[in-house]
């Protein structure tokens, strides 16, 4: 406990210093910005909002309130209603909120609770930054909307409700969610069945929004934190794949490994209690074992470890310097720059995965996970590097600034908002040209449809645009070639999934502000 507070007062102390360093360096750059010949492209003196982001941002963020299952609360979507109030009830479990997982109105825990952890991770990092664009509120909400779904599926220590919904039923029907009839099974891990990695992702999620309701909420933010170590332990104790548990999983959301959603969830740990046994865990057999230290990997909600090493590299930069293990705690600092090297296009480690116009391209099936995921790590990283003053960045023996990582976040954001070659935003609702026909059924179906599960096809089949708006919805995105094909049955291109929209919440919410210091989560 000593060792705990000393540590924090170190903490703070050394932030005082950051945040003055900053707004000197801040300073610095805007008389630097105001010495430059002006273009639209130049951007404001530092914590100036763009308009353009903080438009896209609060556009994104309204996507949450779409895919919002159980009894609504100040609904702001017209078409949507109340839906799914009864899941849970075969178990006596109320698991009617959360929310759907994409165009169909499956409650898939694993990508759920990586929706969770994404959105209290922007919250933790950007939180004043949605606060100045009003965004703060609808973000808290979202999330707690997940996470209340979550406390009450984490039915007993070794229990956790990681599905609600058959992905067969579910398919079978083309209906609004509000007048679902089908079987809603519930699918469970324990510990005959386990299912380390969604129990794992399920912990990270706890912990990081126990972070986020702390000052808002304290009794609700410490039984947050209690689930989560509870889940830890129990992911940790009984280790195996759930997509080996429960081989049905690997239609939709196969688990490649659950190593690095262990490292993951122990990271958040440690920021959530500032106990360094997390630090332990993750620097000793089990970084040996999972870290794969110096590899750059994308971050996606199979795969946790370039968000990992991000978040850990927050430690390095920021942590106590007395920390545990810190020499090791490096190597996930170095593994972070492998990733940033790979995203910078001038770097000779930059990866060959982009389209021609210079987006991060890696499969066609939601291609724009990665691009939008990567740039969020970049921004992040970029704000880590200018609050510590770290000015650069080694890529092979050329160096980068922070402000390159920002430039190719920034390159990603504006493609998928309009500029490329179909002129079109990627970003339902944004600009003036986005997919009329995103694979959504809510949206597919009018509000006052007497269609249900099998006349309802019609709707799918129809030529018409959909008549219902999903607003925020991030659609999987274009080919290799730049091109997308704006038709109802593409799945493939045109299916939004509730985590890419946390992905690009946190994305905007990092470009709202010209630079954005970094501060402690608590
Ligand atoms: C454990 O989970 C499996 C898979 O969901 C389930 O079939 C089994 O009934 C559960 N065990 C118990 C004791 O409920
Ligand atoms: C699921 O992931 C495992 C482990 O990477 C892999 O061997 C398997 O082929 C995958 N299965 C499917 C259906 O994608
Ligand atoms: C730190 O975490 C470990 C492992 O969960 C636990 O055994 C220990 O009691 C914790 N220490 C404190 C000070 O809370
Ligand atoms: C772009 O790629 C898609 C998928 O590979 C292909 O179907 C389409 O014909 C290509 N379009 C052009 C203009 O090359
Ligand atoms: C979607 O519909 C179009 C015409 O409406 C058809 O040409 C195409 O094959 C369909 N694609 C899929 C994936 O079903």
């Amino acid at each position: 406990m000593g060792k705990k507070s000393r540590c924090k007062g170190c903490w703070g102390w050394c932030l005082v210093l950051i945040v003055l360093a900053t707004i000197a360096f801040g300073i610095f750059i805007s008389v630097k910005l105001k010495n430059r010949k002006s273009d639209s492209d130049v951007p404001g003196p530092p914590g100036s909002i763009s308009k353009k982001y903080a438009n896209a941002l609060k556009i994104a963020m309204q996507f949450f309130d779409v895919q919002k299952s159980g009894k609504l609360v100040d609904n702001k979507i017209f078409w949507r209603g109340d839906s799914a109030l009864k899941d849970g009830s075969e178990a006596k479990l109320d698991l009617s909120k959360g929310m759907y997982d994409a165009g169909d109105h499956m409650k898939f825990g694993f990508p759920l609770a990586y929706t969770a952890t994404v959105l209290s991770w922007s919250i933790l990092e950007y939180g004043d930054q949605m606060k100045a664009v009003n965004q703060l509120e609808q973000a808290q909400d979202s999330l707690k909307w997940i996470t209340d779904y979550l406390i009450n599926a984490h039915a007993s220590e070794n229990v956790l409700y990681i599905q609600v919904g058959s992905p067969k039923a579910d398919h079978s029907c083309w209906d609004r969610p509000e007048d679902m009839t089908g079987p809603r099974p519930l699918t469970q891990v324990n510990t005959s069945t386990p299912g380390t990695e969604v129990a794992a992702e399920t912990a990270a999620a706890m912990a990081s929004a126990s972070l986020v309701f702390k000052s808002i909420d304290s009794a609700y933010s410490s039984l947050l934190l209690n689930h989560a170590t509870q889940l830890f332990t129990f992911a940790d104790k009984h280790r195996k794949s759930y997509s080996i548990s429960i081989p049905e999983v690997k239609t939709y959301y196969n688990s490649t490994g659950f190593g690095d959603e262990l490292l993951w969830a122990a990271s958040w740990l440690y920021h959530a209690t500032g106990n360094q046994s997390y630090i332990n865990y993750v620097t000793g057999e089990n970084g040996e074992e999972f870290a794969n230290w110096g590899s750059p990997t994308w971050f996606s909600w199979d795969n946790k470890l370039a968000g990992t090493q991000v978040l850990l590299s927050r430690v390095s930069f920021f942590g106590p310097k007395d920390v545990s293990n810190f020499d090791i705690l490096q190597k996930y600092r170095k593994s972070a720059e492998a990733v940033m090297c790979g995203l910078l296009p001038e770097s000779s480690t930059a990866t060959s995965s982009r389209t021609d116009n210079g987006l991060i391209w890696v499969s066609e099936w939601n291609a724009l996970q990665q691009p939008v995921a990567s740039s969020f790590l970049a921004v992040l990283y970029s704000d880590y590097m200018l609050t510590s003053r770290t000015t650069k960045l080694s890529c092979n023996g050329d160096t980068f600034t922070p402000s390159d990582l920002r430039k190719f976040a920034i390159s990603q954001a504006d493609y998928i908002l309009g500029n490329n070659p179909m002129k079109m935003s990627y970003l339902v609702g944004y600009g003036n040209k986005y997919p009329e026909f995103v694979h959504h059924r809510g949206a597919s179906i009018p509000a006052d449809a007497t269609t249900g599960c099998k006349d309802g096809f019609k709707w799918l089949e129809s030529d018409e645009p959909n008549p219902n708006v999903a607003t925020g919805a991030l659609v999987g995105g274009p080919f290799l070639n730049d091109t997308y094909l704006d038709l109802r049955n593409n799945s493939m291109q045109g299916e939004p999934s509730t985590y890419n929209t946390a992905l690009i919440v946190g994305l905007l919410s990092g470009l709202v502000t010209t630079s954005s210091v970094v501060k402690s989560f608590t």
